[in-house]
């Protein structure tokens, strides 16, 4: 039978991005790029988010493109971020349909109609792309922020440096358990999505997983949980400290509600590990999979 650990190894493969996903990303990427060209004069575009830094999860959806504008589209910069939003939206409706293109706080999202199944497969395919209207400012970028009614600052590339260093301190450990929270955090077994945006849990586990890896992702998992349990209520800054905080994507309720959800999670992995601790490996594989969703292997 799979040890637990054993099934940890392939759970974190299984969210590690493949080959063919990334075909799939980089041909999605080129169809919207050459669409985007012909509406709006662009100096370059990149995969971004936790796409490009590896903690992306699965199944495979939301994956960031910032678009980089030209100087000669500037007037854009001197206005509210509602209107490059809006004609970004529009020109994204006209070539996807309105029920494809739908505007969010800083991006709009294309979706491409691909579902995953039960097993939150998707053949390899990505769900959506979220495209971000984006200028360079020096080695910074400025993107639109439809809720703050302003323009905010982020570097990508620093949030890429603070994962590559912590996956170095963590035994090359890190990126993979916070593919594995993640998917926690969307799974629908919750019906609700517990932290928000999760790219606070990636921040959070910048501080909140301590090297060196101790060598058992039961282990580790059990003390992240119970931190992220005591700790979602700070005020968590952007890491590159430029950005707003990346914890007022909730409202004092939601920060509450998260903490029973993730406080609930940690007791949930207590009772997971009485069970490996008297060797009901068989009983612990099928709770582990209970607690993560469908990607949690059980042979
Ligand atoms: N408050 C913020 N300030 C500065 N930069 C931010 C802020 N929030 C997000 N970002 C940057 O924008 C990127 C995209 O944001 P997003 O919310 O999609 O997170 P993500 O890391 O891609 O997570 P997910 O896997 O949920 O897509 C982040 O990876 C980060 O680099
Ligand atoms: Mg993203």
């Amino acid at each position: 039978m799979l040890s637990v650990d054993d099934a940890f190894r392939k759970f974190r493969s299984r969210l590690e991005l493949n080959d063919k996903e990334q075909a799939n990303a980089s041909a999605r990427q080129k169809d919207v790029r050459e669409y985007i060209e012909t509406k709006f004069k662009i100096d370059r575009s990149f995969l971004t988010g936790s796409y490009a830094r590896w903690t992306k999860t699965k199944p495979l959806k939301d994956v960031d493109i910032f678009f980089v504008l030209k100087a000669s589209e500037s007037h854009y910069r001197d206005k509210k971020p509602t209107v490059i939003l809006d004609d970004f939206h529009s020109a994204l409706v006209d070539q996807y349909g309105s029920d494809k293109a739908r505007r969010q706080n800083r991006s709009i999202n294309v979706d491409f109609g691909v579902r995953a199944d039960q097993d939150d497969n998707t053949d390899y395919r990505v769900i959506s792309l979220d495209v971000v209207p984006a200028f360079a400012i020096g080695d910074d970028f400025e993107i639109p922020d439809d809720a703050l009614g302003r323009w905010i600052k982020t570097n990508p590339q620093t949030h890429a440096a603070k994962a590559v260093e912590a996956q170095r301190a963590f035994a090359n450990e890190w990126k993979g358990l916070v593919r594995m929270i993640k998917y926690w955090n969307n799974n629908a077994r919750h019906g609700e999505k517990p932290v928000k945006p999760s790219f606070l849990l990636e921040v959070m586990c910048l501080q909140c997983l301590h090297a060196p890896w101790g060598g058992s992702f039961e282990r580790e998992l059990q003390g992240l949980f119970s931190t992220l349990a005591d700790r979602i209520q700070e005020t968590w800054a952007d890491p590159a400290g430029l950005g707003p905080p990346i914890s007022d994507g909730m409202d004092a309720q939601r920060k509450a509600r998260a903490q029973q959800l993730l406080r609930q999670a940690s007791r949930d992995i207590d009772a997971i590990l009485n069970l490996s601790r008297r060797g009901q490996n068989g009983d612990a594989l099928r709770a582990w999979r209970a607690f993560f969703g469908p990607k949690f292997p059980l042979s």
